[in-house]
């Protein structure tokens, strides 16, 4: 009989506990919803309070109303933030051009970053991320998910973000009623962003915006993408971005950009991944937007002097490769604008680029492997 009473006890300990966690209620209204009288219910409340079993670390508060009666309600414990992961390298200021209305960020990788099987790295890997749209239907998160693993799991891979992580369709954007097509509304993209990419927060050299964050900021002058990279304290720009990368003596220079271009040839495309090349000089010109994946070698003529105690002892003209690269994104074919405006379908493969220990660098694009490589033609 008792054990029974107990069982009993226990179902309207666990309803008020409910009633309280949702808010505060006198114990007369306890009573009417309970069907108990209120003796009973300053009984259970009386048991609650002291019960550590069921206040999980929280705790019942009350106060008066002006009638005179108490209002309880539970306090649920004040959660602690994770902190974040360490940070895997070393941005350094730059000369008045850096932050997130600059176009300048330069980033040490330590020297004796380990390699994927805990041996000294013999090369720095950047997965570059472009085109996640987080929020569409068509988003494939299990192999976004499976990119990030890999970010997490290899010491010396390292990630950036170049824009439209999130889709953010509005009622006025492009593609009509696409916003009624989203899984998940705008203001929860954001979130969810950030809390999956949170466990590289350390190893994201740089995140800048694309056109469908833009959609955000052109109306509010907010990005949720610079919230997101405040949170995890990730260096962000709001546009193109020079992004000089030091290891082990050498240095490598990327500009990376969201990209624009509505062209559907793979010389369009190409053309305008190159464009920057008019006021730049550097190793990799990176790109996505069009939701494809192309990368081209091409080569400049640039002058090498040397000079000892400030004078000019050698003049020589060198060539300089330069790498032109266009990711591919996250986004399905099937069911898309893309699909329904007879786009070409995009590519469903990977780049890697990797940064080598004499100074090299080379170009991965291809088909990832269950071990996390990227296989294919290395240009
Ligand atoms: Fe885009």
């Amino acid at each position: 009989m008792e054990r029974e009473n107990r069982k009993e006890d226990g179902k309207i300990l666990k309803k008020i506990l409910e009633f309280l966690k949702e808010y505060g209620h006198t114990v007369w209204e306890l009573s009417q919803k309970l069907s108990i009288n209120e003796d009973s219910v300053n009984f259970y409340l009386n048991k609650l309070t002291n019960s550590k079993k069921y206040l999980a670390g929280g705790f019942i508060n009350s106060w008066r109303t002006h009638g005179g009666s108490f209002v309880y309600v539970y306090v649920s414990p004040t959660k602690k933030r994770d902190p974040l992961p360490e940070k895997a390298f070393i941005s350094l200021p730059t000369a008045g051009n850096e932050g997130e209305k600059g176009l300048y960020q330069r980033v040490i990788i330590l020297d004796d970053v380990l390699g994927p099987n805990n041996e000294p790295a013999k090369c720095i890997e950047i997965t570059p991320f472009y085109d996640i749209h987080i929020g569409h239907r068509k988003c494939d998160m299990d192999l976004f998910r499976a990119d990030v693993e890999q970010v997490r799991k290899r010491p010396n891979r390292f990630a950036i973000f170049g824009g439209d992580s999130i889709e953010i369709a509005l009622g006025d954007s492009a593609g009509g009623a696409a916003w009624a097509g989203q899984s998940i509304p705008p203001d929860e993209q954001r979130i969810v962003f950030e809390n999956e990419i949170r466990d590289i927060s350390g190893k994201t050299l740089v995140m800048i915006p694309g056109n469908h964050e833009h959609r955000t900021t052109k109306k509010t002058l907010m990005c949720p993408l610079r919230e997101v990279a405040k949170s995890l304290e990730i260096p962000y720009f709001a546009g193109p971005v020079i992004l000089d990368i030091t290891w082990r003596g050498f240095r490598w220079t990327f500009h990376i950009s969201h990209g624009r271009s509505g062209s559907n040839t793979p010389g369009g495309k190409l053309n305008a991944v190159g464009k920057p090349r008019n006021y730049v000089v550097a190793d990799f010109f990176i790109m996505g937007h069009v939701h494809d994946k192309k990368s081209h070698r091409v080569s400049r003529l640039v002058p090498r002097r040397e000079f000892r105690e400030g004078k000019l002892v050698s003049f020589s003209i060198m060539p300089k490769v330069e790498r032109k690269i266009i990711c591919p994104s996250y986004l399905m074919y099937e069911g898309t604008y893309a699909q329904q405006a007879g786009y070409t379908p995009g590519s469903r493969e990977s780049i890697l680029i990797q940064l080598n220990a004499d100074g090299s660098s080379t170009v991965a694009t291809g088909s990832r492997t269950l071990e996390g490589d990227v296989t294919g033609i290395n240009i």
